[in-house]
């Protein structure tokens, strides 16, 4: 089976260049930080392009295909405007990311709105726009939509989201499949739903089911059950209801590798295994073949990613365990303190240099579980140098935070040795602009 871009460490295009610096998109990483500063998010456009290119190859063998970017793994104007001249549409979870992804000139019904409890404003803004799926989660929101679409003289089209009850091996707050899960209708809760939108809610109508079983995965059975789980369903659906559903969406979840260890299947394996088990579900269970949607976030945007820092202070402790600390941390990472996740860094200054001390990277956030790498091996540092960690182009600028009042870092896009700004860093000013001192407290 082929290999796929998600199975790299680093981006496509990251080169030692003649100056003896990591070089990404053609873009020496060292002037990068020369010119935008620290700390600084990389975003490779060639590797972006290539991981929607792997997912629309490997699953090119399905006539109906909709591939979706969760944009959740990062949401920013410049980054769905190249995702959508990918073909993809989107999956969006918050009113925020849908006008991001309208901002940026999306086709709007290749958009699809999910989440658990979206607000009566969020909803009627997905109408207004309209967006082209909405996937309801809960009975509340049946109604709800159902109320709002009929004040808009409107019909909503829509998935059932559904638990499918299958556990896979990832981080317990990264699960979201699994009987006691927050999410969706569990497979007792179907058929009251189907009823109510059937012979209640007028205004929905019915395409499918949803379903999405968790992130950074690396097994592909899981794949196999969710599919056949939700084929049963349909057929189930038409028996009980006459009702010919035509979708299903798969949700997202392909891993991507942080570390040497971590060896997740490439595009090509999981579209192999959806797609015989999607085949061979169709044929069990004698239904039409549904349109699929996927919908992963991850996977597209993670490998493209890097995060540039500059190392400052550095500190021996008696044990022997040597601290180095850079310019950013926790609140522009909040993976290794939140999912104790790990990454692999280089030295942008001096990627050749032999490897010859065992480091850890901390932060430069007020907390002692603010380290960013426990124990990685590096050449000799000095204050300045230029730290380049990888993969992290999804789930860290998206969950980034101001904590201890720090600006949140700029972005850049690389391609062809050109370097676009596509988010600015913040100013102080910016992270005052919300504050307001009441009149009393004036002097
Ligand atoms: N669809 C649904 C309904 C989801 O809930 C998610 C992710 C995705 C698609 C995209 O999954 P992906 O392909 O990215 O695995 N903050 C965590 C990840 C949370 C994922 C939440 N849902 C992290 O940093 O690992």
């Amino acid at each position: 089976m082929p290999a796929s871009t998600n199975q790299l460490l680093t981006p496509i295009t990251t080169t030692v260049n003649q100056d003896g610096h990591l070089s990404i998109g053609g873009c020496d990483l060292v002037e990068l930080v020369q010119k935008y500063a620290t700390p600084l998010y990389v975003f490779d456009e060639e590797t972006i392009r290539a991981v929607c290119r792997d997912y629309k190859k490997a699953f090119s063998s399905y006539e109906k295909v909709n591939m979706m970017y969760a944009s959740k793994a990062l949401c920013s104007l410049a980054t769905s405007a190249l995702i959508a001249s990918e073909g993809f549409g989107f999956d969006v979870v918050s009113g925020g990311e849908i006008y991001t992804v309208y901002k940026a000139g999306v086709d709007m019904s290749k958009v699809l709105f999910n989440g658990n409890n979206k607000s009566v404003d969020e909803l009627l803004l997905a109408l207004d726009v309209g967006v082209g799926r909405i996937s309801v989660d809960n009975f509340l929101e049946l109604s709800l939509l159902d109320e709002l679409a009929a004040s808009k003289n409107k019909t909503v089209d829509i998935l059932l989201r559904i638990t499918p009850g299958i556990e896979c091996h990832t981080h317990e707050y990264i699960q979201t499949g699994h009987l006691d899960s927050k999410f969706g209708f569990d497979l007792t809760q179907i058929d009251e739903a189907v009823d109510l939108v059937l012979n209640q809610y007028k205004n929905l109508k019915l395409h499918g089911l949803h379903a999405h079983i968790g992130s950074q995965i690396f097994e592909t059975k899981v794949y196999h059950d969710e599919i056949e789980i939700l084929v049963k369903e349909l057929a189930r659906l038409d028996k009980k209801f006459g009702l010919k559903l035509d979708e299903i969406n798969i949700g997202g979840g392909l891993g991507v590798k942080y570390t040497e260890s971590d060896v997740p299947p490439s595009t090509f394996e999981i579209a192999d295994v959806i797609l015989k088990s999607l085949n061979a579900s169709i044929e069990k269970y004698g239904i039409e073949p549904p349109t699929l949607f996927l919908e992963p976030g991850r996977s597209i945007i993670s490998t493209a990613g890097v995060t540039l820092y500059t190392l400052g202070s550095s500190k021996q402790v008696p044990n022997g365990k040597k601290y180095f600390a850079v310019d950013g941390g926790m609140a522009d990472n909040a993976r290794p303190s939140m999912y104790g996740a790990e990454y692999l860094a280089g030295v942008a200054n001096k990627p050749d240099s032999e490897l010859s001390q065992n480091v850890t990277i901390a932060g430069r956030f007020c907390e002692s579980g603010d380290i960013l790498i426990k124990n990685i091996k590096l050449p000799e540092l000095e204050e300045g140098d230029i730290l380049c960690v990888f993969n992290t182009g999804a789930y860290n600028y998206s969950m980034a935070s101001n904590y201890n009042r720090v600006q949140k870092p700029a972005a850049v896009l690389v391609n062809n040795s050109q370097s676009d700004i596509i988010i600015n860093r913040e100013t102080l000013d910016d992270l005052i602009s919300k504050d307001i001192i009441p009149d009393r407290l004036r002097a």
